[in-house]
């Protein structure tokens, strides 16, 4: 698989995980739920930033920036549920980067490597963020 080809994967990711996460940000009531659905709202449009610079950078490697989500995980009507949810999501997510960080390194791309290590950081994040959700 070529460097376009794992970032255009990250990239379907973001795509579904903005979908996610929006989800919860609406779905998302009661006490507890209310009060944090913003929370779902402001990292899904931090996810919207990652799809858009990765599509700018595969768009500058000659490749062509997919439009198709991945998988987008079904529940989260509580806020125990959507958290645990996209905690997962986040969780995959890191690994994918850190093993994109080193794919980078490898084909001698310091840019993109760049992208990849803000990108990482911020997924790290929104790890920390989900699990104070759920009391980690
Ligand atoms: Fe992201
Ligand atoms: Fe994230």
């Amino acid at each position: 698989m070529s460097l376009i080809d794992t970032l255009n994967d990250l990239r379907a990711r973001e795509l579904a995980v903005i979908v996610q996460y929006m989800r919860h940000h609406y779905v998302l009531t009661g006490a507890d739920g209310a009060a944090l659905a913003d929370e779902f709202k402001e990292v899904a449009i931090t996810e919207m930033k990652h799809a858009e610079a990765l599509g700018e950078r595969i768009d500058f490697l000659g490749g062509d920036p997919t439009t198709k989500p991945s998988e987008i995980m079904k529940g989260g009507a509580t806020l125990s549920d959507a958290a645990s949810i996209d905690l997962a999501s986040e969780e995959e997510a890191v690994g994918l980067y850190r093993a994109a960080v080193k794919e980078a390194d490898a084909a001698g791309d310091v840019t993109t490597r760049r992208l990849l290590e803000d990108i990482l950081a911020d997924e790290e994040g929104h790890m920390n963020e989900f699990r104070t959700m759920l009391g980690k």
